[in-house]
């Protein structure tokens, strides 16, 4: 159910009409819907119910203290990939015991910082890290609950730099050496086995790749046991797709992906973890942008946003398409013509999309950006001194502002001056 859709012909979030936020807020902003990250996260818990299960929402995708506190009060689980993310996981309330530490290079601080405060596991990537978290656990005196993320070399058919589980990727040891460095952890003191993880890529578009990866972490967790590992929990990583193209199909769903899960590792008796960030998220969020101007260049015309790809980089960086909508809507039977839509950062890099269709539009209007809960706002940044745009929580008829735009003044005065200037 979509939870953006035109009343009388305005684009509303839920019960809020889109004018009626940027009235308020002024331009561009991010708004997502209460109800869609609901029912995103209830999706994967209901795909996965009948095996012992914890959903861990990836908030690399959106770590919006509001979101945050939303998806803990629902009883999500965090996995988190720094101290940062640690300390909001903390603060918006989740259980220590339902966070999940990831990522590649962890510190030394932050690792004590998770052990201090609780953990439900560190998810391991090398045997440097293991050793390190070895040493950290010991001299506080206390155990880690590890699993040790590996890496199935299985393709994971998304963008390059979103595919994490083949062999030349920087993730996870090599499965094939699996037993020898379970072996090592089983070792090391002040570590627990408890599992193993695993996580290929980011918007998978085909259960097959999750399917032979998961098919190996199963004969894997099989060839632990018989080696005496208590293996008793699968991290099985995030990365279900979502739709950006309303034109394209659509990806698998949870339930497709719960029952592959089943499938694959129901008979196992584990408890199963998951990491989805961007299907709980993206879908839940829109950039609401303005015209500046509507220029007409050689060939082609553009549409000059006031928002850029410091807001929303996903284009830039992947190439990555966002479906562009305008906020009034478009009576039927309305010609469109092609627009290059484009921010007004100095390089040409910052595009949005070349020759696409649109309706006529005049500078004034509001155009938003569809799936960009994830991945937008947590990959803006201030370039140009363009300041964060705001962030805005709607549920049912109400909005509230869950990040303010900071002002110039606030921007300038986080520089220090020397005491020689
Ligand atoms: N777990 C781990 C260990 C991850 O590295 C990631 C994402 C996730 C879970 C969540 O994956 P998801 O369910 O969101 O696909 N900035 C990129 C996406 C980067 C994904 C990084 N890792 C983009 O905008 O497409």
């Amino acid at each position: 159910m979509d939870h953006f859709l035109y009343r009388n012909g305005h684009l509303h979030a839920e019960d809020v009409a889109i004018a009626e936020i940027a009235e308020a807020v002024g331009t561009p902003f991010y708004v997502y819907s209460t109800a869609t990250l609901e029912r995103h996260y209830r999706l994967f818990k209901d795909a996965l119910e009948g095996i012992d299960n914890t959903v861990c929402y990836a908030m690399k995708a959106n770590s919006n203290q509001a979101v945050l506190t939303l998806l803990a009060g629902l009883g999500a689980g965090m996995d988190v990939v720094s101290g940062g993310e640690y300390a909001r996981a903390i603060a918006a309330g989740c259980p220590p015991e339902k966070i999940v530490f990831s990522g590649v290079g962890k510190t030394r601080a932050e690792m004590e910082m998770a052990l201090r405060g609780g953990v439900r596991q560190f998810n391991v990537e090398s045997e440097p890290e293991m050793r390190a978290l070895s040493q950290v656990a010991s001299d506080l005196g206390v155990t880690a609950p590890i699993t040790i993320r590996v890496n199935p070399d299985v393709d994971a058919r998304t963008h390059e730099k979103i595919a994490t589980g083949k062999s030349e990727n920087k993730f996870g040891i090599p499965i094939a050496r699996a037993v020898e460095v379970y072996a090592e952890a089983a070792r090391l003191p002040g570590l627990e086995v408890v599992g193993i993880d695993v996580h290929i890529g980011s918007q998978l578009v085909e259960l097959e790749p999750f399917e032979q990866a998961y098919r190996k972490v199963a004969d894997l967790t099989r060839t632990l046991r018989a080696e005496g590992h208590d293996i008793r929990r699968l991290d099985l990583g995030g990365g279900l797709g979502i739709p950006y193209a309303r034109s394209n199909s659509a990806p698998p769903l949870p339930t497709e992906y719960g029952a592959l899960i089943k499938a694959c590792v129901g008979d196992l008796d584990v408890e199963v973890e998951i990491e989805p960030g961007r299907l709980i998220a993206g879908n839940a969020g829109l950039l609401v942008t303005q015209v500046i101007y509507v220029k007409e260049g050689e060939g082609r015309d553009f549409l000059i946003l006031d928002a850029a790809m410091n807001d929303l980089i996903r284009p830039a960086m992947y190439g990555a398409y966002h479906d562009i909508d305008p906020v009034v809507e478009t009576s039927p039977g309305t010609d469109q013509r092609p627009y290059d839509i484009v921010g007004p950062v100095c390089e040409s890099g910052d595009t949005f999309a070349r020759a696409r269709d649109m309706p006529p539009l005049a500078a004034g209007d509001l155009v938003a950006f569809r799936s960009a809960g994830a991945y937008g706002a947590v990959m803006a940044s201030e370039y140009n001194t363009r300041p964060l745009i705001p962030e805005i929580l709607v549920k049912d008829d109400q909005f509230a502002v869950i990040r303010a735009r900071p002002t110039f003044d606030e921007m300038i005065n986080r520089d220090i001056l020397p005491k020689w200037l």
